[in-house]
């Protein structure tokens, strides 16, 4: 568990699958994702057998802020594709919960994950990539000291048009354990 002033990372559990579902078959939510194929709760709980039998360091957690009634699970992070020889990860996020975008929650979950990844798993550098037309996640990167690197030009197909898909990375020379 890595735990914040508002904000706490922990394993995923079964019981917070019927969430996924609800949050990634949500358009606007999976807008900034990769994924577009409609998600069925079996294929979530295929998709938690999967990460179990993964790379421990790889396994998705579980975003949740600090509520008046408690924890409250609100979105995943986690890393992907994680390098042990280069030491470096992809990060990916998201809030499923959308009426607590804009209040900081995401840069601070990210700011947990790159204490986890720079502290915990000793990594050298984290990146991830990211649509040109999500304004918001771009500003929090920006935030929490991720730098712009490249531009993929139209690698996303998205209701009719292509985007670019934006790279940014963070080292950890670069990076500012503030508290969160
Ligand atoms: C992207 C995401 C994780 C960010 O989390 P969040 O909690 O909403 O973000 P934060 O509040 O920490 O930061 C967002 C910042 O962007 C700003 N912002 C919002 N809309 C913006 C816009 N259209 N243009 C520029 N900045 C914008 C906010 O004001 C805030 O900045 P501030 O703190 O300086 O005021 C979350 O919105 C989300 O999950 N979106 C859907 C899934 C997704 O796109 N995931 C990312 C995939 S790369």
């Amino acid at each position: 568990m890595l735990t914040g002033q508002r904000v706490r990372l922990r394993p995923i559990e079964r019981a917070d699958l019927p969430k996924y579902v609800v949050w990634l078959n949500d358009p606007e939510v999976i807008r900034g994702l990769s994924m577009y194929i409609p998600l069925s709760q079996s294929q979530e709980e295929k998709w938690l057998e999967g990460i179990e039998q993964g790379p421990p360091a790889e396994r998705p957690l579980a975003i949740e802020i600090r509520a008046p009634e408690g924890w409250l699970h609100v979105g995943g992070i986690g890393f992907h594709s994680v390098n042990w020889r280069d030491r470096n990860a992809e990060v990916g996020l998201f809030i499923g919960e959308k009426h607590f975008w804009n209040q900081g929650y995401g840069s601070d979950a990210l700011r947990l994950m790159l204490r986890y990844g720079f502290d915990g798993l000793n990594l050298h550098r984290i990146y991830l990539q990211v649509y040109e037309n999500n304004l918001r996640a771009v500003h929090s990167y920006e935030k929490v000291g991720f730098v712009h690197e490249g531009r993929q030009r139209e690698a996303r197909f998205f209701r009719g048009k292509y985007l670019d898909v934006l790279w940014m990375s963070i080292l950890r020379s670069e990076w500012a354990d503030v508290e969160v």
